[in-house]
């Protein structure tokens, strides 16, 4: 495996961090606290080529790799993981499974505006009552001949408002199991499709995650991904490559609360010398540096596996296991090295904290993520 990085990669790193520190930061903590929607940022992200960073310039993408996608996610994230929420959902969840199993149609009409960044896409497998459990999908899609009907409610849904377009996973033949799922395009001003109320949330408040509701919603035959009962597979190989991006999200908010603890250790003095001088600050950083290191080595091991065209399921979910322990980990210890201005939020550590627990949550808990990697293992 060879993971020297090349001047393209350099570059697209350096480009999301300038964009990240001369952009993002600014407005970051009054996002979080009002819970804004990056709206005029994240159409910039897109003209900046980020928001379909994998996919192909013909359909508006970036043409990029998915070691790109993993230093860029980890730069955006160092700052605003609101912000890296929606580029990752919109990269991996929507443009790279629609790119891969979508039909020539379905790509003019969706990945080129999503992939150029000009419209949000979403991705809603979550419910009510199926969030680790997949299979129990109770949102339906009846087959009416031209079309089917869409009836459910999603919950938990990222970028639920802002989105334009959204592949929702639904029940076509509950006797058939997770074989009669099915996953397929809907766009937002479909009659009978509703955006339900927004959570207010611990963390990533500055994304926009909303309960969706469907009733009776039209959706016609050609909006369908993949073979008729496609669909779980579907969601799974989507949420493999979805776990590369959020396994960078946990590194990024890591790293970020990492360079913060170590630029404060230089600065505040105790017991008459710099708090990095005394073994209990110093020995706290080895920790966090070397934990982030081997997190980074995961992440980019699981993107280069991927970039091979060999099977990542195995690497996607070790790199979030271990990227989100780490994420929540570190920015406890940030937070500890700050002492009482690492509670205040100016001082951006706790604001981390609270967004680094999501990601041991969503696109498969750390528990699924023991269940993928222990069947792997098991050959199970
Ligand atoms: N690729 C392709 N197919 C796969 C697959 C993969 N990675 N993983 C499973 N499958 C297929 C299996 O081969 C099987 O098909 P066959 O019967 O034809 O062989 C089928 O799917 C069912 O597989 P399992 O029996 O393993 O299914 P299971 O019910 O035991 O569940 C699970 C497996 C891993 C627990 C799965 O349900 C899972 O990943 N759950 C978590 C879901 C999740 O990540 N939700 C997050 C929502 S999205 C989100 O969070 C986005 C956001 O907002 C940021």
């Amino acid at each position: 495996m060879n993971l020297q990085l090349t001047e393209e990669h350099l570059a697209v790193r350096d480009a999301a961090r300038d964009f990240a520190q001369n952009i993002l930061k600014a407005g970051v903590i009054e996002r979080d606290e009002k819970q804004q929607f990056a709206t005029e940022e994240i159409k910039q992200l897109g003209e900046l080529g980020f928001m379909g960073m994998m996919v192909s310039p013909e359909y508006g993408g970036g043409g990029m790799d998915t070691v790109s996608y993993v230093l860029a996610m980890e730069e955006i994230s160092k700052i605003d993981a609101s912000v890296s929420v929606c580029m990752s959902v919109n990269n991996s969840l929507f443009c790279w499974g629609l790119e891969k199993y979508g039909t020539e149609e379905q790509k003019q009409k969706y990945l080129v505006p999503t992939a150029s960044g000009q419209k949000i896409g979403a991705f809603c497998l979550s419910e009510p009552e199926a969030g680790s459990d997949a299979t129990s999908q109770r949102t339906t899609a009846i087959d009416k001949g031209d079309h089917y009907l869409l009836n459910g409610t999603k919950n938990w849904i990222t970028n639920g408002n802002s989105a334009s377009y959204y592949i929702v996973i639904a029940q076509t033949d509950a006797s058939k199991r997770h074989k009669g799922i099915n996953a397929f395009l809907v766009e937002k001003d479909w009659e009978g499709f509703t955006v339900g109320a927004k959570e207010n949330k611990l963390g990533i408040r500055g994304s926009d995650t909303h309960t969706l509701m469907f009733q009776d919603v039209k959706v016609p035959k050609e909006n369908r991904l993949g073979e008729e009962g496609f669909g779980f597979s579907f969601a799974m190989k989507v949420l493999s490559g979805g776990r590369i991006g959020i396994a960078s999200q946990a590194l990024g908010i890591a790293s970020g609360a990492y360079e913060l603890a170590l630029a404060y250790s230089k600065e505040r003095e105790a017991f008459g010398k710099p708090i990095n001088k005394h073994q209990a600050i110093a020995f706290k950083l080895a920790d966090m540096a070397t934990e982030i290191e081997a997190a980074r080595w995961l992440c980019l091991k699981a993107a280069w596996t991927k970039d091979q065209g060999l099977n990542f399921d195995k690497e996607s979910a070790m790199a979030k296991l271990y990227a989100s322990k780490i994420a929540m980990q570190t920015t406890v210890e940030a937070i500890q090295v700050h002492g009482g201005y690492g509670y205040v939020k100016e001082y951006h550590v706790e604001r981390l904290m609270r967004d680094a627990k999501i990601t041991q949550i969503y696109e498969g808990t750390s528990e699924i993520q023991k269940i993928v990697i222990s069947r792997i293992l098991l050959n199970q």
